[in-house]
C-alpha cells in the first residue's frame, strides 16, 4: 500500500525523505510528495509518478528544513492526480499529514468539517484527518490532547505521520505498520517498514497498536490513545534488512528470482523449534485450515496436494478474503496456518481475526517477523528469505514451498526423499543459462493471451505461473487443470495463443503430453517445461530431473524468468507493476 515516513534531526529533512521513500517504493508508487517544515512555515511538493520521475521535476529534495514527512501512494480514495498525492495540509496549513490505510467514516466527518467552515482541495480520505488535527489543536491548543480527539473521532486501519509548524512530529497507528528509526544524533525516522531508514540506523522502536509517538526539541514520547505514557524498548533491527540493493542486477525481480537456491535452504531454518511445533499440530488436528492471498494461497495449493498424497492428511486451503463467507466451518478443534510474505496483507490478518473468534488454533509461515501476522499468532515459522522489494512474490514462493515440504517430510517419515542440496544445484542448472528463455520472451512481446497447463500438483505451480506473467506483463494468462482443457479452455486455442505445459517426467507426463497433442492440434504454440524432449513442443525450456515429489520446487523458476524477460522485451517495470502493490493493507 502507500508508505509514509518522517524525520526530524540536526540533518536536513528532504533528501533523507526521498531516499526513504525511494526504498519503500514496492509499497506503493502512483504518486509522491514531501512536505517540510522551515521557519514555522510548512512548505510541500509532490507529483505523478515514481520517486526519481518526481524528484528530478519537482525537486522534492531541495525542500529547507530539518523535519518532515513523505509519502509514495497507491491509490484507494480518488484519482490518481497531483491534488490527490499526500501530504495534505490542514485548511489553514497550520499542519500537514501523509497517511496510509483507509478512514470508513470520512463521508460523515469531512460533511461535518464543511459544515464547520473547512475546505478540502482533494478527493481523500486523508484531509479529514489533517483538518480534524487543525479543529482538535484550536480546540485544545495542546497537540498531544488534539491526536487523542482525532483518533477517537476516526474508524478504520490507518498510520499517519503530521508536522505542525512549531516543528512537532506525530505519528499514530491503528492497524497499519508503523516503525520509529532512533539515529545516532538524536535524530528520529518514521517509516512504515524499517526499508525506511535502515540506511540511516538499525535501532528501532516497533510501536504498538493504538499508539501514537510525539517527537519534539524534548525528544520522543509513546502514548496509547487515552494518553497513557508507554515506555518501548529499543530492538536492533537485523542487519539483513540492509541487502535492498539490486546490486548487479537490472532489476529487483531478477536479483530475487537468482537467490532462491540458497532461500530455500535456509527458509524456516532460525525456527526449528516452532516447526516442530506446527508439525505436531498438523499432525494431530482434527481439522486443518491453509490460507494466503495472491500467491500465498498458490503456496497453500500445493500444500493441499503435498500433504494428502505424501502425509495422508487433509489441509483445506482457503483465499483468505473468502474466508469470512465460511467462518462456521472453524471451531475450537480447527487449526488455520496463515501463509504471507509480508505479514501485512489485510486480506490474511481478517482471516485470522475471524478464525481466532472462533477459538482456532493460528499458526503462520512469514517472512517479517515483525509484522502484525506474527503478533495474533500462536507458533510462526519465519521465511527467512530477507527483503523481496519486486512486487511479484518470486523467492518468498518456494521459500513458502520449502518449508511445506519440510513439514510433509517428517509427517511421512522422510519419504519425500527430499535433499535440500539437490534441489538448490537444480534451481542453479536452471539460472546458469537464460538464452533460451530470451528468445521465448521476445515470441510472448506481441500475444494477447497465454495459458500454463499442468496437472495434479503442478496445476497449483500453473496458477502461480499465471500470475507471474499477468503481474509482470499485463498479458491475459490463466491457469488450466490438465483434464479440464477439453470442458471449456480448447474452445480458446488459435494460432496467435501460447500455451505453457508443466509436464515434468513424472505420473503426469503421458496424460498432460496428450493435452498438449490436443492444443497442438488447434495451432496454438506450445511451450513445454519438461525434462523430457517432444516434437510436440514450439518451444524447449529443459528443466533438469529430480525426485518426482520435487518438481514443484524448481519448475516455477523457469516460468518466473520468463515472466520477467517478456516485460523487459514490452519496456515495463517488472520491479513495479502498474496498479499492483506488494503489501496490500487494504481490503
Ligand atoms: C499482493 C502482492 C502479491 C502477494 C499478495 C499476498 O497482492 O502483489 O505479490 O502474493 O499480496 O502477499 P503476502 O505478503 O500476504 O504474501
Amino acid at each position: 500500500m502507500c508508505s509514509i515516513i518522517g524525520y526530524t534531526g540536526i540533518n536536513s529533512a528532504a533528501p533523507i525523505l526521498v531516499n526513504g521513500l525511494k526504498r519503500m517504493e514496492y509499497r506503493g508508487y502512483d504518486s509522491v510528495g514531501i512536505a517540510t517544515c522551515s521557519n514555522n512555515r510548512i512548505l510541500i511538493k509532490k507529483g505523478v509518478g515514481k520517486v526519481i520521475e518526481v524528484n528530478n521535476n519537482e525537486k522534492l529534495d531541495s525542500l529547507p528544513g530539518n523535519i518532515g514527512i513523505g509519502h509514495t501512494r497507491w491509490a484507494t480514495h480518488g484519482k490518481v492526480t497531483e491534488t490527490n498525492a499526500h501530504p495534505h495540509s490542514s485548511s489553514s496549513g497550520s499542519l500537514a499529514v501523509v497517511h496510509n490505510g483507509i478512514i470508513e467514516n470520512f463521508e460523515r466527518l469531512k460533511q461535518n468539517l464543511k459544515e464547520k467552515g473547512y475546505t478540502f482541495k482533494s478527493e481523500t480520505d486523508t484531509e479529514i484527518i489533517s483538518n480534524l488535527l487543525q479543529e482538535n489543536f484550536e480546540q485544545t491548543k495542546d497537540i498531544k490532547k488534539s491526536i487523542i480527539r482525532t483518533v477517537s473521532q476516526l474508524e478504520g486501519n490507518y498510520a499517519f505521520v503530521v508536522i505542525f509548524k512549531d516543528g512537532t512530529l506525530c505519528a499514530a497507528r491503528f492497524h497499519e505498520p508503523l516503525i520509529v528509526g532512533i539515529g545516532k544524533h538524536n535524530d528520529y525516522f518514521i517509516s512504515s517498514d524499517v526499508l525506511g531508514f535502515i540506511e540511516q540506523t538499525d535501532d528501532a522502536i516497533y510501536i504498538n497498536n493504538a499508539e501514537f509517538v510525539l517527537i519534539n526539541s524534548s525528544g520522543i514520547q509513546t502514548f496509547d490513545f487515552n494518553g497513557n505514557l508507554i515506555q518501548h524498548q529499543i530492538t536492533k533491527v537485523s542487519k539483513e534488512f540492509a541487502d535492498v540493493y539490486k546490486g548487479d542486477y537490472a532489476h529487483f525481480t531478477l536479483k530475487e528470482i537468482s537467490e532462491q537456491p540458497e532461500t530455500i535452504i535456509k527458509a524456516g531454518e532460525k525456527t526449528r523449534d516452532e516447526l516442530d511445533t506446527i508439525i505436531d499440530f498438523v499432525k494431530h488436528a482434527k481439522s486443518l485450515y491453509i490460507t494466503g492471498s495472491g500467491t500465498s494461497y498458490n503456496a497453500a495449493l500445493v500444500a493441499k496436494y503435498l500433504l494428502l498424497k505424501y502425509a495422508k492428511i487433509k489441509i483445506e486451503p482457503i483465499i483468505s478474503s473468502e474466508l469470512q463467507f465460511s467462518p462456521d466451518s472453524l471451531d475450537t478443534n480447527s487449526v488455520l496456518i496463515a501463509l504471507s510474505q509480508s505479514g501485512e496483507s489485510a486480506d490474511v490478518l481478517e482471516a485470522v481475526e475471524l478464525a481466532k473468534k472462533s477459538n482456532a488454533k493460528i499458526l503462520s509461515i512469514v517472512n517479517i517477523m515483525t509484522s502484525s501476522l506474527v503478533q495474533l499468532s500462536s507458533v510462526v515459522v519465519g521465511m527467512n528469505c530477507g527483503p523481496e522489494i519486486g512486487v511479484a512474490a518470486t523467492k518468498s514462493f518456494t521459500s513458502q514451498l520449502s518449508i511445506l515440504y519440510k513439514i510433509t517430510n517428517q509427517i511421512c517419515g522422510g519419504t519425500l526423499e527430499l535433499d535440500f542440496d539437490k534441489v538448490s544445484n537444480s534451481m542453479s542448472e536452471i539460472l546458469s543459462d537464460h538464452s533460451k528463455i530470451k528468445e521465448v520472451a521476445k515470441k510472448l512481446k506481441s500475444v494477447s493471451d497465454i495459458y500454463v497447463l499442468g496437472r495434479g500438483i503442478h496445476f497449483p505451480i500453473a496458477s502461480e505461473a499465471s500470475l507471474k506473467l499477468k503481474e509482470l506483463t499485463y498479458i491475459h494468462a490463466e491457469g488450466i487443470p490438465g483434464g479440464e482443457l477439453k470442458h471449456g479452455p480448447l474452445a480458446l486455442m488459435t494460432p496467435n495463443v501460447y500455451v505453457i505445459i508443466i509436464n515434468p517426467n513424472d505420473s503426469t507426463y503421458e496424460d498432460t503430453l496428450n493435452s498438449a497433442r490436443e492444443i497442438k492440434a488447434r495451432e496454438a504454440k506450445i511451450i513445454g517445461i519438461s525434462d523430457r524432449k517432444s516434437d510436440v513442443y514450439d518451444y524447449w525450456i529443459k528443466i533438469p530431473t529430480i525426485n518426482e515429489a520435487l518438481y514443484p520446487l524448481i519448475e516455477i523458476l523457469p516460468i518466473q524468468l520468463l515472466a520477467y524477460y517478456s516485460a523487459v522485451e514490452k519496456e515495463e517495470d517488472p520491479d513495479y507493476p502498474r496498479n499492483l502493490a506488494k503489501s496490500v493493507t487494504v481490503k
